[in-house]
């Protein structure tokens, strides 16, 4: 019998049929990306457990958010102690920096990390049950600029990953208190329509209100359209603080969209929200998304200070990617591949191979070569760059012949030139190609 994964999860895998999108060079490449970014931007990687108390999410994400309420994947463990898979990065990251004291070094704290999360969602193209997020997080003194730092910084992200026809989204959802009237203003306006709302929106009408806002539900959206903005009732300070964020955007030249419908699906955001979302995806559009959380730091018993953040889906930026045709790197390749065409000189050729990887120069074998052409064509198939063949004729002459795949020319060496010329060689070829 044959297993088969369960239902919203997937492989990522070096090579294989229908992998599309899961192969594992297309997730380093970005993976090398984002470690590369994060240290231009000064983030430090936190890497924290795949689980935890259920109640670190109940509390920072909000019971009456759909990721609660419905998607949370929860279990007791041996003990009877409830625990949950965790569905995003930002409340098991607080909960790290306020438990470990980590606000004692230094005023502006900021982190990243890269890892899966796990939402029991209904299946459809670009939603997963387990899927990845890369998100970061700045905690510190309040500032546009560091809003606009988080904001640039995933926009950078997608140039650096070569992503067209992304669309930025900005809001503000103020302080609670702003938030609470705007509730009220929202409630008024939306109970005449109550009837004509469709029935999720019904239910959030009691529960979540705000969150009727993000309906993708037809009727929903035009009795949405003529809603209040939540623009119009935010506080003075809280309106500045967008207005700021929105100025040093336009300095930036970063595009950008007002969209006083904005609010996300998780209940700690105060103040600047943003989402990216690219056309290439379907219903599930949103490539990354973010915004700040002044009291969530606070609210987890620890110092009164804000924070701001992002996360993107890697699932869906990597499709984006495909679709986009955007060039992906090869795993991995042997630089040189070596063809010994003799038992007599097999071992000679294994312990070089063994002597360049020991060099860090990517290294392979063919231990079962028998005639030169099916090895040259595993050699190009494996996408090495040079082939070292050697037969007892060169050896008898301690010569090897050094073969480049992409000119085709090819040359004797001397046995013992060439490791000191492969080291020159992979040297060039690495520099060329910023692999160093
Ligand atoms: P979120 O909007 O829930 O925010 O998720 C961020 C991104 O994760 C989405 O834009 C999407 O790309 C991806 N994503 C979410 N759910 C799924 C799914 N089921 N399948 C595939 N991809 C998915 C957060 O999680 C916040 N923690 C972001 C944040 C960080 N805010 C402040 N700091």
């Amino acid at each position: 019998m044959k297993y088969q994964i369960p239902k919203g999860l997937f492989d990522i895998l070096p090579y294989g049929a229908d992998q599309d999108w899961r192969f594992t060079n297309q997730w380093q490449y970005a993976e090398r990306i984002i470690h590369h970014l994060s240290r231009d931007y000064g983030y430090l990687e936190m890497r924290t457990p795949i689980f935890e108390k259920t109640e670190v999410f109940h509390h920072s994400v909000g019971e009456s958010t759909d990721i609660i309420a419905k998607e949370m994947y929860t279990f007791l463990d041996k003990a009877g102690r409830s625990m949950s898979l965790r569905p995003e990065g930002t409340a098991s990251l607080v909960r790290a920096f306020v438990e470990k004291n980590l606000s004692h070094q230094g005023a502006l704290h900021k982190f990243y990390y890269i890892g899966p999360m796990f939402r029991y969602e209904r299946m459809q193209k670009g939603r997963y049950r387990q899927f990845h997020q890369f998100g970061i997080e700045a905690i510190g003194p309040m500032s546009a600029e560091i809003d606009v730092e988080v904001i640039d910084f995933l926009n950078e992200f997608f140039n650096r990953l070569g992503l067209k026809e992304i669309t930025i989204q900005m809001n503000s959802v103020g302080t609670t208190e702003c938030r609470i009237k705007y509730k009220k203003k929202l409630l008024k306006y939306l109970s005449p329509h109550f009837n004509n709302l469709s029935k999720d929106s019904q239910l959030r009408f009691e529960k979540n209100p705000l969150r009727i806002l993000d309906s993708k539900d037809p009727h929903d959206i035009k009795i949405i359209e003529k809603a209040p903005s939540i623009l119009d009732t935010v506080s003075k300070e809280a309106k500045e603080h967008f207005d700021k964020v929105c100025k040093l955007l336009t300095n930036l030249k970063i595009q950008y969209k007002i969209n006083d419908k904005l609010i996300r699906g998780l209940d700690y955001y105060t103040n600047t929200v943003f989402e990216f979302t690219s056309s290439h995806l379907g219903a599930q559009n949103a490539i990354g998304g973010g915004g700040r959380y002044d009291s969530l730091v606070k609210s987890f018993g620890g110092p009164d200070l804000p924070g701001v953040g992002f996360a993107a889906g890697l699932e869906r930026i990597i499709q984006t990617m495909v679709a986009q045709k955007v060039n992906f790197p090869s795993l991995s390749f042997p630089f040189i591949y070596f063809i010994p065409l003799s038992s007599a000189v097999r071992e000679y050729c294994f312990e070089k191979t063994t002597e360049l990887r020991h060099l860090f120069i990517p290294s392979e074998i063919d231990l079962d070569a028998k005639k030169i052409q099916k090895s040259l064509q595993k050699a190009i198939r494996a996408e090495a760059k040079y082939c070292a063949i050697l037969g007892d004729e060169e050896w008898q002459n301690k010569q090897i012949q050094l073969k480049n795949l992409a000119t085709r020319e090819q040359k004797n060496i001397a046995l013992d030139k060439i490791i000191p010329i492969l080291k020159g060689y992979w040297q060039d070829f690495s520099q060329n190609n910023k692999l160093l």
